[in-house]
């Protein structure tokens, strides 16, 4: 029985695969974001067996083994993909889909096909009489008619039933546009359109399609926005706006702001990478995507309470995942766009260089609860200021942010480092000692274990790992032309889980650990789960994936000419042995 995508995506959330593994696996935490345990799969005394929660995979460094959670259900419940996925389907009251897998992917697909018709009409509308409003507005917040044609801005007119009529023309239906968030139904049964007289952002997926849309009022009024609401295609908690196109910048951080118009002035005045969560704080969902395409993220939320409020949360989640962080500071203005629009964008380069770390974020945190000048306050501040600082793994660090901590307290710098010493080896001894044991075990194993793989042509297959990896992390590449077909892969598991992806991709579906436990075989879902921990650059991707074909052609045509050489070299031996 084939299972919806979304069904498959829901099972997968509400399994977390820390929870699942913990019923099997007694699981400890380490330095860094993986748990570890003994392996269920094979028979050790020290645990290699690694469960990483923001990738929500298993992976054991001795054996090899490795997958989502479904895969680890049917390996050590000995399972079939569709058992398992029943199995993990009751574990959390889930009832069983009882539509077929086709009905619910053509829902899907209509539904993005409508939205996409919806934006190009919005768009369409800023050259009307009509859209004469939403452009003087535009003006009016400097954003560039180059910057709409960037983000597919558009506006939503004056009207109760102009998206409905122009939709219904294309053969759309009421309810689809109803189950798209489009239109909503009125008290006589009838249908209006939900987003009126707005400036509108299309809300785009890394794969390019339009899930939804945040519509702005032009001007000052209530609600400031309006969003689509979550559809079967939208979910604001799993996607960041303009991902898309931030995903694809050179600079080699992500920009965090919370307003569209932020974000949207930010592109135009060169910082490329910012997105913004759809109106709510960021959750785990979005920091995991995020890690998906950069390792540092740059905060630049509102400057008032709030923002610094959703900054501190932000921090906390994103180090989960060890993403570095840094806060920007907003002096003299209440939001990127204000910033820009009144000290320039060389003002916000210099801000983004020189912006503070969390440690001094943190520190500043720290240091507006106390009152220095009253001496027992101050105790308190020198205990949690050392403490912070004695976290810091850099010597140097260590160093310079006790002389900041003294200065501000105004005490000798040597009390504040010998404190921060103190504190250091304190936090280090037992738990320490244990984690450096576990990593040097680690390091002396091969990195992907016991059962490497062996490749008969490591380097093409090198090559068809990569263009594995970067289909995975990025499905819209599917589009790319002079994709290889499978066959022509050297390496015939390689070849299979690629084409077990492409099948995916090319039908809309997402390829994942999850959806990819059925078409995979143990020993596949392992590979990929291994060759998935190799970095892989992402801000070049289409040139990488070029270089990776151009680099599996070349091999095949070597083998090819190879074998042609042996096939003539064996013929004009069996010559001179008919002759002589
Ligand atoms: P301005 O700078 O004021 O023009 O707007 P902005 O785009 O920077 O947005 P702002 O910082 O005010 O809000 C941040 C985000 O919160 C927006 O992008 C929306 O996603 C969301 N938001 C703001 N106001 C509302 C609202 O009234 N309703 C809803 N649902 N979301 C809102
Ligand atoms: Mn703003």
């Amino acid at each position: 029985m084939a299972f919806p995508e979304n069904f498959i995506t829901e099972l997968t959330d509400r399994n977390d695969i820390v929870e699942v593994v913990s019923s099997y696996v007694r699981l400890s935490k380490r330095s860094g974001a993986n748990l570890f345990g003994l392996c269920p799969f094979h028979s050790e005394k020290t645990p290699s067996f690694s469960v990483s929660p923001d990738k929500q995979i298993y992976h054991c460094f001795g054996c090899g083994k490795g997958g989502g959670v479904i895969n680890f259900i049917m390996e050590v419940e000995n399972l079939s993909f569709p058992e398992a996925v029943e199995f993990l389907a009751k574990r959390v009251g889930m009832p069983l889909p009882e539509e077929t897998n086709d009905r619910e992917s053509r829902k899907r697909a209509r539904m993005l096909a409508l939205n996409k018709e919806a934006a190009r009409f919005f768009y369409s509308q800023l050259s009307t009489p009509a859209g004469a409003a939403a452009c003087d507005y535009m003006r009016q917040r400097q954003l560039s008619p180059a910057t709409a044609r960037r983000f597919g801005l558009g506006f939503a007119p004056d009207s109760w039933n102009s998206l409905t009529d122009a939709m219904k023309e294309k053969g759309f239906t009421e309810y689809e546009l109803a189950d798209a968030g489009l239109v909503r139904r009125g008290k006589n049964g009838g249908v209006y359109d939900t987003f009126r007289n707005r400036l509108m952002f299309p809300v785009i997926d890394v794969r390019g399609n339009v899930i939804g849309f945040s519509g702005r009022i032009l001007g000052e009024g209530e609600p400031k926005y309006m969003n689509s609401p979550e559809t079967l295609v939208f979910n604001k908690s799993r996607n960041l706006f303009a991902l898309n196109l931030a995903k694809k910048s050179k600079c080699g951080y992500i920009i965090l702001s919370e307003g569209n118009i932020d974000v949207a002035s930010l592109h135009q005045a060169g910082f490329d990478s910012a997105v913004a969560s759809l109106g709510t704080s960021l959750t785990p969902e979005q920091a995991r995507l995020l890690s998906r395409y950069t390792d540092q993220v740059i905060i630049a939320y509102d400057n008032d309470g709030a923002g610094i409020k959703a900054a501190q949360r932000a921090i906390g989640i994103l180090e989960k995942l060890d993403l570095k962080v840094k806060v920007l500071r907003l002096e003299g203005a209440k939001d990127p766009d204000e910033f820009i629009k009144r000290k320039g964008p060389e003002a916000f380069r210099k801000l983004l260089e020189g912006s503070e770390n969390q440690v001094d974020y943190r520190l500043r945190q720290v240091t507006a609860k106390y009152d220095l000048s009253v001496d027992e306050q101050k105790v308190d501040f020198l205990k949690e200021a050392t403490e912070l600082v004695a976290r810091l793994p850099g010597t140097v660090e260590r160093q310079v942010y006790a002389m900041r901590v003294a200065a501000m307290a105004a005490v000798p710098e040597n009390v504040v480092a010998d404190e921060v010493e103190r504190r250091r080896k304190r936090l280090l001894s037992s738990a320490r000692r244990a984690e450096d044991r576990q990593q040097a075990r680690l390091d002396r194993a091969p990195p992907s274990g016991g059962k490497a793989m062996h490749y008969a042509d490591p380097a093409s297959a090198a090559a068809e790992e990569g263009v594995i990896r970067l289909l995975y992390l990025e499905p819209g590449l599917i589009r790319e032309p002079g994709l290889p077909p499978p066959e022509e892969f050297s390496s015939p598991e390689l070849g299979h889980i690629y084409a077990a992806m492409l099948e995916k991709l090319r039908r809309g579906e997402t390829a994942n650990t999850a959806t990819l436990s059925e078409a995979l075989s143990g020993e596949e879902m392992s590979l990929l789960v291994s060759l998935l921990q190799k970095p892989e650059l992402l801000n070049r991707s289409g040139q990488s994936l070029r270089d990776y074909i151009g680099r599996i052609k070349e091999r095949r045509d070597e083998a090819g000419q190879a074998g042609d050489l042996r096939a003539l070299a064996n013929r004009y031996r069996e010559k001179k042995g008919y002759e002589g």
